[in-house]
């Protein structure tokens, strides 16, 4: 898989760049605490392969985020990162191949933004930029705690708004709304009234 670097000479196994960017615990980059969490869920698609190979659907995991965090210790931690580790590869290429777009616009607002690792991304990417994380009160802490290891550029112009899509206004004080991984979450009726309130 080109994972392995095999030194003939020095007869020593070494990871390849892409092992040490990807796949080491302490790299910016790993990606995985997807496959970490997922297999330690007690919903663990791993545990139910074969009960889904054999056309079983798995139950749904949606339900409602805030009373979710609120139940279970750390959660709002653990699926944020979980989300980043899920979302990296998009979040190095998105800044990059929507360039003209984030040209175009001076501000957005990702909604359910989680820890804001997509915001800070395109804006340390497009120094004009301004944007602001939304998502569920319960994220606040998750969001400060992460954006205090970015630079002082991405922190001054990246902060988070508390807020509940089904009961509040979604942001008006931008150019962009964004909604990142979201929408497929829920059923066809939340989902028009998310895009709707977007406009
Ligand atoms: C699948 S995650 C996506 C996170 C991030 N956008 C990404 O791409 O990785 C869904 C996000 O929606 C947030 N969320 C769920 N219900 C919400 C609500 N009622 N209001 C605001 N955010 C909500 C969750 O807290 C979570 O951060």
């Amino acid at each position: 898989m080109g994972h392995i670097h095999y030194d003939k000479e020095g007869a020593k196994y070494s990871n390849t760049q892409e092992a040490s960017d990807f796949c080491v615990r302490t790299s910016p980059l790993f990606i995985g605490f997807s496959f970490l969490t997922r297999g330690n869920t007690e919903r663990s698609d791993f545990k139910n392969l074969s009960a889904f190979l054999s056309g079983k659907q798995p139950e749904p995991m949606i339900g409602d985020f805030g009373t979710i965090y609120d139940a279970v210790p750390n959660l709002n931690f653990t699926f944020a990162r979980y989300m980043e580790s899920c979302c990296k590869f998009v979040s190095l290429i998105l800044p990059l191949k929507l360039d003209a777009f984030w040209k175009s616009i001076r501000s957005f607002a990702d909604v359910g933004g989680g820890r804001g690792f997509m915001s800070m991304s395109i804006c340390k990417e497009h120094a004009h930029l301004k944007a602001v994380s939304c998502d569920l009160p319960q994220c606040a802490s998750v969001f400060d705690e992460y954006v205090k290891g970015q630079t002082q550029s991405v922190r001054d112009r990246v902060s988070f708004r508390p807020l509940d899509f089904f009961k509040d206004e979604l942001p008006s004080d931008v150019e962009a709304i964004m909604f990142g991984n979201v929408i497929h979450d829920w059923p066809d009726e939340t989902k028009r009234m998310l895009i709707k309130k977007a406009f």
